[in-house]
């Protein structure tokens, strides 16, 4: 997460874009008592565009408004129409208003924008952006929004492909210097138990960690069927969770989080990884070229393996967790309420006590919220999580080709899966045959990286 390093207001403002030659104090969007912490007076706003306005962008834009500081909607952007008024529709229907009695959600016809290139014209509209695009868009529009020098809180995964993790790293450097919070959905991160569990786990509670085992193991998702006349670029947008270059594989879209888990306790990133993939329940053209399992073992520096497991299966035994063997002790499941590390012999070393902790989707924006208002510069989220996006992709690569893949050849891979052009009329790079099914990945003759 972050470091903590402050910095004057001025400097902040100036580092993050918000300052330009000749502005007016009164004009800046947040108030010289707001950077000493205090409350906000009325007219200290923060200014927030939505960029993918599906399910977890409303969410997240939710929980925006939900925090203690003024904060305005003021833009959004989606690819489809539709999408975009839903969103509109969901966070006006609470009629919030600000101290002032001005709605908090003020988004004037002209401020609503619709296609690929939307996401620019919002982003510069505001001060913080939320990105809830599928993954495939997130290094362009993180990019973007670094290059116009925006606070941001973005979902994971933050690529699909290793050309998409490498210009993440690259923009998150920019970040960086720009001084720019960046906050990824990983909400894991901002859980109470997980943080005091793995606080412990380093501190070395139940000794090293010498194996473990990261599960999401569930049913599946939506399907939305194919339409008469439908362009392919518009069945793949609308049904992204089935094509790689949109979403990367649930292996990177879900599982992304238990295997961010496991790096966060390894403290490093994995070395190696070796897997078995496949399509066994789900094999119907409707679910585009994904597989529905996954098994991964992952290789740490040290010889540490953890196993990762995910699959989409309906009707079958699910598990959402990870577990950790440590040579003291273990963890037998992170996600419960009262997470506990056990001794070997069964008798508890430490117990989290859960009664009190928010919501970590709700902590995210707290945290990235008050640090903006305060003017303090303190989450850089966007490095690790790339790193953890390009282990998930690894394993995917893994899967597929039924190699052991290693982390650099992984990150260096040149096998971009973006299209050569976003257009509605545009073709994707993967086809569907005369019959209507994708080519799927077949271990042994697919190419790993
Ligand atoms: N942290 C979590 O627990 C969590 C939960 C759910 C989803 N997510 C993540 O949030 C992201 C979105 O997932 P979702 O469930 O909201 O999907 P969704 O399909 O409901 O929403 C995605 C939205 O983005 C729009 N979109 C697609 N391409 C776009 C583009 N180029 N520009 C602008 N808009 C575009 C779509 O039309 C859609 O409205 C994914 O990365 C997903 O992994 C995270």
């Amino acid at each position: 997460m972050a470091s903590e390093s402050n910095q004057d207001r001025r400097g902040f403002l100036k580092n993050t874009g918000l300052l330009t030659g000749g502005a007016l104090l009164s004009s800046l969007p947040f108030s010289t008592q707001a950077a000493k912490g205090y409350h906000f007076s009325v007219n200290d706003t923060i200014k927030v565009a939505l960029i993918g306005c599906g399910g977890r962008g409303t969410g997240a834009a939710q929980q925006a408004l939900n925090t203690k500081q003024n904060v305005k909607i003021v833009a959004l952007a989606d690819t489809f129409r539709d999408r975009l008024d839903s969103a509109y529709k969901a966070l006006t229907e609470r009629g919030l208003k600000a101290a002032d009695g001005t709605p908090k959600v003020d988004i004037p016809e002209d401020h609503k924008f619709v296609g690929f290139d939307a996401y620019k014209q919002a982003m510069a509209l505001a001060d913080v952006v939320i990105l809830a695009t599928p993954p495939g868009f997130r290094p362009s529009h993180f990019e973007e929004a670094v290059r116009q020098g925006k606070q941001v809180f973005m979902e994971k995964p933050v690529a699909t492909d290793a050309p998409g993790v490498r210009r993440v790293l690259a923009a998150a450097e920019e970040a960086k210097k720009k001084k720019l919070n960046v906050v990824v959905g990983l909400q894991r991160r901002y859980q109470p138990s997980y943080r005091d569990m793995i606080k412990r786990i380093h501190d070395g509670a139940i000794g090293d960690i010498v194996g473990g085992q990261v599960y999401w193991i569930s049913g599946g998702v939506w399907q939305k069927p194919r339409q008469p006349n439908q362009t392919e670029m518009d069945y793949q947008m609308r049904n992204w969770y089935y094509f790689n270059w949109l979403c990367g594989d649930h292996i990177n879209e879900q599982h992304v989080h238990n295997i961010d888990v496991a790096n966060w306790v390894k403290n490093s990133y994995p070395v190696s990884c070796q897997g078995t993939g496949g399509r066994q329940v789900r094999t119907g053209k409707d679910y585009g070229e994904i597989f529905d399992h996954h098994i991964v073992d992952f290789v740490y520096a040290d010889g540490t393996t953890i196993n990762s497991q995910c699959r989409h299966y309906e009707g079958t035994y699910s598990r959402v967790d990870e577990m950790f063997l440590g040579t003291k002790g273990k963890i037998e499941g992170m996600e419960k309420k009262s997470s506990a590390l056990m001794s070997y012999n069964g008798q508890p070393i430490y117990t989290h006590d859960a009664k009190a902790d928010g919501n970590p989707y709700q902590i995210e924006h707290d945290e990235l919220f008050e640090a903006i208002a305060k003017g303090q510069y303190k989450f850089s989220d966007a490095e690790r999580v790339a790193k953890s996006t390009m282990t998930a992709i690894m394993g995917r690569m893994a899967t597929y080709s039924g190699k052991t893949v290693k982390w650099d050849e992984a990150l260096n891979s040149q096998i971009d899966l973006f299209p050569d052009k976003l257009a509605w009329d545009a073709m994707p790079k993967s086809l569907p045959d005369k019959d209507g099914f994708y080519p799927i990945a077949v271990p042994g003759k697919t190419t790993a990286v």
